[in-house]
């Protein structure tokens, strides 16, 4: 037995001295202290062979001979740990250092539109619209001819667009998306539809030949008017604050009658008149009006029984206005220091 232990202990010496890494050190202590089958362990099974005094001395020996195994290995470990802090302080480790807290990552923000279109439909789904969308390739007959928007009409030149081949065309609203969801879907229907929208303008600080828009469609029995003051009502003090005001402007809109432009107080000035407003204390945000009842054939539904409202925004405005963002054209420069400053 003592043989057996002097040989342990000489074992483990050779072994100790060669430990180079945290590795080296775990698989010398299993090999000696390993609770299964370690050399101690090991020992102390054969224990039982021995005479009673023996037994005693030996046990002792061995537990002796156990704390001195595991002591080395905490010096050892401490030994390693300093060779690496130096190591580390000198540049010496190899490869990078998985200790030290990360950069930052540098991802994208969240777009200022996509901010407000997120913020105004969810609005509306709080008083029970859905969020459709529509294509932004369009035919002549959605974007114009369904909308009660006649071929020779003046007004078609304020909804003028890029046009395609095949009588397809880039839609200039999201109008066109009220006749395409009537006719799929029988009343009541209540909808907002956020999208991009395109018009040939020369590009300035308050143009873009693209914007987007918002279009809201509500059509059930019994709408008026005055649902269309209530909802927007709600809409705009939630959006601008609760203090906001509203006015309606007679104004026309070939697919709508009665129709109205739509005020609120200058978020800026609180209408008191600034730059903003134009001196006038009032921002126009909106168009709407009651659906006209060709608009409601076009999508198949009988005007003699329903009846409706839809509006229209448009969110660059909106998103100018909240933010105090001077020119349009910040919105699609892709500059990520300018759309990092919203989310
Ligand atoms: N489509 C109009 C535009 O682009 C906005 C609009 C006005 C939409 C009145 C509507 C509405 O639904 O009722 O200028």
């Amino acid at each position: 037995m003592q043989d057996k232990l002097v040989q342990i202990e000489k074992e483990f010496e050779q072994d100790a001295a060669q430990i180079a890494s945290v590795e080296n050190l775990e698989a010398v202590r299993i090999k000696y202290l390993g609770r299964k089958d370690g050399e101690i362990t090991r020992v102390f099974k054969l224990l039982p062979q021995l005479a009673v005094p023996e037994k005693a001395r030996f046990g002792q020996k061995i537990n002796e001979l156990k704390e001195k195994i595991s002591q080395r290995i905490e010096q050892k470990a401490k030994e390693l740990e300093t060779q690496r802090k130096q190591a580390l302080l000198s540049g010496a480790a190899a490869g990078p250092d998985t200790s030290l807290p990360s950069i930052k990552g540098r991802i994208g923000a969240e777009h200022p539109l996509a901010i407000v279109i997120e913020e105004i439909c969810g609005l509306f789904v709080e008083m029970g619209f859905r969020v459709m969308e529509g294509p932004e390739i369009e035919t002549e007959y959605y974007n114009f001819e369904a909308l009660n928007i006649p071929l020779e009409h003046p007004s078609r030149e304020a909804f003028d667009t890029f046009y395609l081949e095949n009588r397809c065309l880039l839609r200039s609203h999201t109008s066109p998306v009220q006749v395409r969801f009537m006719e799929n879907n029988k009343p009541p229907v209540q909808i907002v539809v956020p999208g991009r929208v395109y018009r040939p303008d020369a590009t300035d600080a308050s143009h873009s030949y693209m914007f987007h828009q918002i279009e809201g469609l509500l059509i059930d029995k019994g709408i008026t008017f005055a649902h269309l003051k209530g909802v927007l009502g709600v809409f705009a003090k939630k959006l601008f604050g609760e203090k906001t005001q509203m006015r309606f402007r007679p104004h026309f809109f070939p697919f709508t009658e009665p129709s109205a432009e739509v005020d609120v107080t200058c978020i800026i000035c609180s209408g008191k008149g600034c730059s903003v407003c134009k001196q006038s204390g009032w921002l126009e945000i909106l168009g709407s009006g009651m659906v006209h009842p060709n608009v409601l054939k076009a999508g198949g539904i009988d005007s003699k029984i329903y009846s409706g409202f839809a509006f229209g925004m448009g969110i660059e405005r909106i998103a100018m206005l909240k933010y105090g963002i001077d020119d349009i054209r910040l919105f699609f420069d892709n500059d990520i220091r300018f759309i990092r400053q919203f989310s």
